[in-house]
């Protein structure tokens, strides 16, 4: 909800994008953590994923990562204990990852979703909420 922080990290093919819904999120009330690229110099996307966890699993907050795909960032990400990471590329998934799966993190591919509707899907995704009942039975499961 707004108010609350969400950590957001990118590589550098996330970059722009990482700047422009950091720019969008904080307008809607957000507080956004800039956990870093800053810049567009190339990098290592599973080094931001585990700095974005561990900050998400400290906080019991929620994180937003990008990279190219979003396939090296939510893998990356979902080796973390605690850490529900969902690649979401439409607007039914960014709802139901959250209402559904409680996901804790979003992860965006800067090359398969145009800004406009990376904001949208940022947006359902930390504006949603889970819905428990059965789905907590599901996701207390996911942990081996
Ligand atoms: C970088 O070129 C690209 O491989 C990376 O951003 C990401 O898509 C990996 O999953």
């Amino acid at each position: 909800m707004p108010g609350d922080t969400v950590f957001i990290a990118s590589d550098h093919a996330g970059f722009v994008l990482k700047q422009t819904l950091c720019a969008d999120l904080t307008e809607l009330g957000f507080r956004m953590e800039d956990l870093g690229p800053q810049s567009a110099e190339s990098c290592d996307y599973p080094v931001f994923a585990h700095a974005l966890c561990a900050r998400v699993a400290a906080h019991d907050g929620r994180g937003i990562l990008i990279c190219g795909t979003g396939i090296g960032m939510c893998m990356a990400a979902n080796r973390h204990r605690g850490i529900r990471a969902a690649l979401c590329t439409h607007e039914y998934t960014a709802r139901a990852c959250r209402a559904h799966n409680n996901a804790n993190v979003l992860c965006l591919g800067a090359r398969v979703v145009a800004p406009p509707l990376a904001a949208e899907l940022a947006e359902i995704f930390l504006r949603t909420a889970f819905e428990g009942g059965r789905h907590a039975r599901r996701t207390a499961l996911i942990e081996p």
